[in-house]
Parts: structure tokens; C-alpha cells; sequence
């Protein structure tokens, strides 16, 4: 509704203000009283501004939130706004059974139930450990409220015997090491807890990283926020101007339809290209498209994104860490960097009111060991490929993790280019590989493939990061560090194994992961996008029909309810694993 001056009416009004409806007011304004905030306030016209709170106890990597949240308000209050703070279903990457997967939809979810039922004229998303993001993005993208992200910043870099320990990545590292007998359980643990030195989300270029600098690419960030350490003063001045800003946002009437369009996702896909982004990415921003209805296609990633060069130099790829990043300049120096070779749509606008080109265009790199040149790149072609064939209609690989060792071992052959065969060993989810994999009856060599099945959104529900599989402690002694993998699951953003992801559709939604068998010979080849299991398609209809008549793909009973519900309704990871029903509904604060 729109006044007299010509300014929108906000929505916050129909609630703390509608003589039309005296009833009704006055019972919302007597509770909002209760704490001491006053009728006057309430009344005065002021935007009401939700700081949606994502950090608590239970989400250590998110904590810091809740002291950011003091300047946010300050920020707000300042602008002309009135804060109301609202606590998030916590999502704990690490600390989340059976996996942090399962409760992105769960956070989603209620977060659309809280920007539409309630008095909010805009919100401020507080982001950071890995679904903490796109959960709050997506919640915005349905609700269309005026947003703004704010991200708690990674931790300071881990040391460990004057060498960086970063997060995630050292656990893979320092899990080779004992299976070798180079180290203890307390060694272990002590090495895995230098990485975590500080406040703040891990300090790799896992998911948390990538969806923050993504969410900043996206322009749903200030610029410069994404990569700022979280005990650093410039966070809490961040956390004050993004304050600050969101009251503008409403009197601007900015919501999150006019900045999330085509051309920002598809920086968002170059950009994840550049910082070697995680694989869990091209699942939570299809998930934030599909949610504001944009049409993004998996191909996309492959054809927008895996020519672009890997310019930035964190691990688990290269070797410095989340404050390495941010001293070089962060994401705007990134997509400063991109833009000077016409790689981004720079029209696309930003929550600051200006367009990503405009906000990007003054900031340079400033050291170029840790973001490179692009004419002196990391590595080459750093963004996915897409595979399909007869075992899923759609699979991505980061090529660009493969190393010389591993490609010379499996991708040697001169006449087939890009191209590898081998037996397959099959695991049904995580429990079974964990209690197998160093079992010599498997006869697993250097060549195996190895395959993860049941770990997809309904198999393991939520889907588990787990297809990165180390290979049998025998081989890792003789020096084979990673073996080909292959699954309907995920993998941890910390991880640098080459590994055939996010398998579409999964073997409990009906892929043909449902019926490979140990013994199996699987042909990839990386230059077609092509991955088959080497039998015949009346091979394929025989086993596919035994499977049936045995009841169908057997994964775990549900534990919770949400188990089962999710279960029920989410998509694949191909289409962003989102509540199916979810996306019929769009921009709802409009309507
Ligand atoms: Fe929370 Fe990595 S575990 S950011
Ligand atoms: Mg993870």
C-alpha cells in the first residue's frame, strides 16, 4: 500500500498501527510492550528491522553473532530503525546428527514462517557456518522482504609447529597420518584443534568461505564483508553499517527479487570458479534460485564456470587461510581481478544500492600470492564439469583438485585422454565403508573406483558429506592418498578429493547407483561428461527389476519426524535438494 508523500506503507503498520482493526493492535502492542519498549516507539513509523540470530551455544561457528548483533543494532537504531532480534533453528555443520543436511530445509522453513507472520519490514541474515547461508537466502528469496546478509567472518588462521592448520582440510591430512601410525589419538585431536583458534567459521576454502564469498558476489552482502576475520574491529564496524544500511533498504523499497537476478547467479558461478569454491555450492544456490524463481540449470556451472582459472590461494587447494585472504582484498579484489578479463556481469545490483562493477571496480587485489592474477593463475579450468550416463543423470567433478599422481595413475592412457576404467567397490552409506574399507577380501588397488551409495538427501537423510573415501590404510602406506570416488552423497567443502558428486537422482529416488555391484567395470571419461557402468542395457532392466521385486532400495529407518517428512517431499541435489512444495510459493510478503 502506498501513502500520500508517495512512500510505501510498511507492512509492520498493519500490525502496531491500524485503527481500522483497534483490537487487534492493541493486543500486538500490549505484548511488544512488555519488555519496555514503548508504545511511542512502536507507533512512530519507524521500519521494524528483524536481526534474524543465527549464532548460539550450539553453533560455536555462529556464536559470535550474538555480539555482533549489539552493533547491528546500534547500526539500525542510528538509521532510523527499531531492532527486533529472533533466534534461527540452530544448524551446527560438525555437531549435527546425522548431518547438517538434514536441517538447511528445517531453518529455511521456519524462517519463512517468521519474516511473514510477524511485524518485520526487513531483515538482517546473519550467515556463516555452512547451511547457515543458503538457509537464510532462501528463506529472504521466498519472502521477499527487504535483506541483507551479514557474515560472521572466519576464524583467525591455525598454526600448528609454525605451519597454517586450517579447518576441515587438516583432519584429512592428520587422518592419513594415523592411519600410517605417524600419530596417536591425542596428537590427532591436538593437530585438528589448532585449526580453531578463534570466533568465527572455518578458515578454509570450505563451504563456509564459499558461501560467504558467494553470498557477497550474489550482492547480498556490503562490500568487503564476506572475508573479514571474526575477532577483527572492521567486523563489528561491518556488523554497524549493514545495520545501518537495512533501514535505507526499506524507505528504498530494495529487496532481495531486485538483486538476486540471472546475471548475479551467474557471477556467483564464475566467482566460485575463482576462490575454488566447495561442491556443496552449486546445491545451495540452485536451492536460493529455484526459491526467487530464476532459471539456473546444472549445465550452467560447467558452461559458465570451469574455464575460469583458480586465482585464490587458501586450502584446501592452495595454501593460506581465511585472514590471507581477507589482507589480499578479499572478494571484491576477486571479482575486481574477474572483471578485468569482461567475466562479470557488472549491471548486477548490490544491497548497498550501487551495482557489483560500481562497488568492485576500486579494490584491487592487494597481495597476489594469495589471489592471483589471472594471467598467473593457481590452476586452469578451477570451476565443475558435469557427467551423466546410465549410472545418474547428472553428477559434478572439481577437476581441478586432481592431482599429477592421481592423473597419471588413472588417466595415463595416451590414446583415451581424459578417460578411465576400473573395477568398482561398492559401500551402501558411511557405516558400511567405515566398517569395510581396510578389508583385504575387497582386493581394492590403485585403480578402484570406489562408490558411496544411500548417502543421497533420502538415503542418508539430508544427504552426508561422505564420498570422499580414503583409501584402505595398506594402499595409503605405499603412498596412494586418494582413490577415484563416487556417490548420490556429498563431500565436505574442506576436502581436496577428486570425487563424482551429488549424484542425480540418488539409488533411493531410483538411480542406477541402485544396482552397480562390486565387480562392476566403469568407464568414465572426463572429456565427453560421460560415466557408465560397462553393461548391457538388458543387464541393467534385469537387475533393476530384481531390486523391485525385492522391496526396492533399502536405506535406514526414519529417527525423527523431520526424517521422515524431508524424506517425503525434498528434491535431488541436481535441483538444489529444496522442499518440493516449497517452490510454488514466491515474493509472499507482496501478496
Ligand atoms: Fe561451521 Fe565449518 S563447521 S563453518
Ligand atoms: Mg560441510
Amino acid at each position: 500500500m502506498t501513502l500520500d508523500n508517495g512512500e510505501k506503507k510498511l507492512r509492520s503498520r498493519a500490525w502496531f498501527d491500524n485503527p481500522d482493526n483497534a483490537d487487534m493492535t492493541a493486543l500486538y502492542l500490549e505484548r511488544y510492550l512488555n519488555y519496555g519498549i514503548s508504545r511511542e516507539e512502536l507507533q512512530s513509523g519507524k521500519p521494524i528491522i528483524g536481526i534474524a540470530q543465527t549464532g548460539s551455544d550450539l553453533s560455536p561457528c555462529n556464536r559470535h553473532h550474538i555480539v555482533l548483533a549489539q552493533r547491528v543494532r546500534e547500526g539500525i537504531r542510528e538509521a532510523g530503525g527499531i531492532a527486533i532480534e529472533f533466534p534461527v533453528h540452530p544448524i551446527q555443520e560438525t555437531g549435527k546428527r546425522p548431518t547438517a543436511g538434514l536441517d538447511r530445509n528445517l531453518a529455511y522453513l521456519s524462517l519463512v514462517e517468521v519474516l511473514y507472520g510477524y511485524p518485520l519490514d526487513g531483515v538482517v541474515l546473519t550467515i556463516g557456518c555452512d547451511k547457515t547461508t543458503p538457509a537464510m537466502l532462501m528463506g529472504a528469496a521466498t519472502v521477499n522482504i527487504p535483506a541483507i546478509a551479514l557474515s560472521v567472518g572466519p576464524m583467525l588462521n591455525g598454526w600448528h609447529k609454525g605451519e597454517r592448520t586450517g579447518s576441515g582440510t587438516i583432519v584429512w591430512k592428520a587422518r592419513e597420518m594415523m592411519a600410517a601410525g605417524e600419530i596417536g589419538y591425542s596428537e590427532f585431536i591436538d593437530l585438528v584443534a589448532s585449526s580453531a583458534p578463534s570466533t568465527g567459521f572455518c578458515n578454509t576454502m570450505g563451504t563456509a568461505t564459499t558461501m560467504n564469498s558467494l553470498a557477497e558476489a550474489l550482492g547480498m552482502q556490503l562490500p568487503g564483508s564476506a572475508a573479514i576475520p571474526a575477532p577483527y574491529r572492521d567486523r563489528q564496524e561491518m556488523a554497524w553499517r549493514t545495520g545501518k544500511r537495512i533501514v535505507d533498504m526499506v524507505h528504498e523499497d530494495l529487496k532481495p527479487s531486485d538483486i538476486l537476478t540471472k546475471d548475479s547467479f551467474r557471477n556467483a558461478i564464475v566467482v566460485n570458479s575463482a576462490i575454488g569454491g566447495s561442491t556443496n555450492a552449486p546445491v545451495h544456490i540452485t536451492a536460493i534460485a529455484r526459491h526467487i524463481g530464476v532459471e539456473l540449470e546444472i549445465d550452467e556451472w560447467q558452461a559458465i564456470g570451469h574455464k575460469v582459472p583458480l586465482l585464490v590461494n587458501l586450502q584446501p587447494a592452495g595454501e593460506y587461510l581465511g585472514e590471507d585472504y581477507y589482507h589480499a582484498g578479499g572478494v571484491p579484489a576477486v571479482i575486481n581481478e574477474l572483471m578485468g578479463q569482461g567475466l562479470i556481469h557488472e549491471n548486477a545490483l548490490t544491497v548497498n544500492g550501487k551495482t557489483i562493477g560500481e562497488n568492485c571496480a576500486t579494490r584491487p587485489i592487494q597481495d597476489d600470492r594469495v589471489i592471483r592474477r589471472f594471467d598467473n593463475p593457481l590452476k586452469a579450468d578451477a570451476g565443475f564439469i558435469v557427467l551423466r550416463g546410465n549410472l545418474f543423470d547428472n553428477a559434478i567433478m572439481k577437476t581441478s583438485v586432481i592431482s599429477s599422481e592421481f592423473r597419471e595413475r588413472y588417466l595415463s592412457d595416451p590414446a583415451h585422454p581424459g578417460m578411465f576404467e576400473g573395477k568398482a567397490v561398492v559401500f551402501d552409506g558411511p557405516e558400511d565403508y567405515h566398517h569395510r574399507i581396510d578389508d583385504p577380501a575387497l582386493e581394492i588397488d590403485e585403480h578402484t573406483l570406489l562408490f558411496m551409495r544411500g548417502a543421497g538427501p533420502i538415503g542418508y537423510p539430508g544427504a552426508a558429506e561422505v564420498v570422499n573415501m580414503r583409501p584402505p590404510a595398506y594402499l595409503i602406506k605405499q603412498g596412494i592418498t586418494a582413490l577415484a570416488c563416487i556417490g548420490d552423497g556429498r563431500q565436505s567443502g574442506t576436502s581436496g578429493s577428486p570425487s563424482i558428486l551429488n549424484a542425480t537422482p540418488e539409488a533411493a529416488a531410483g538411480g542406477n547407483l541402485a544396482i552397480i555391484r562390486t565387480g562392476d567395470r566403469v568407464r568414465i571419461d572426463l572429456n565427453k561428461g560421460t560415466a557408465n557402468i560397462l553393461i548391457s542395457d538388458d543387464e541393467i532392466a534385469t537387475r533393476r527389476e530384481a531390486l523391485n521385486d525385492a522391496g526396492g532400495f533399502k536405506y535406514p529407518p526414519h529417527q525423527t519426524p523431520w526424517q521422515e517428512i524431508q524424506r517425503g517431499l525434498v528434491d535431488q541435489l541436481g535441483n538444489g535438494g529444496v522442499l518440493k512444495p516449497a517452490v510454488n510459493y514466491q515474493r509472499i510478503a507482496q501478496t
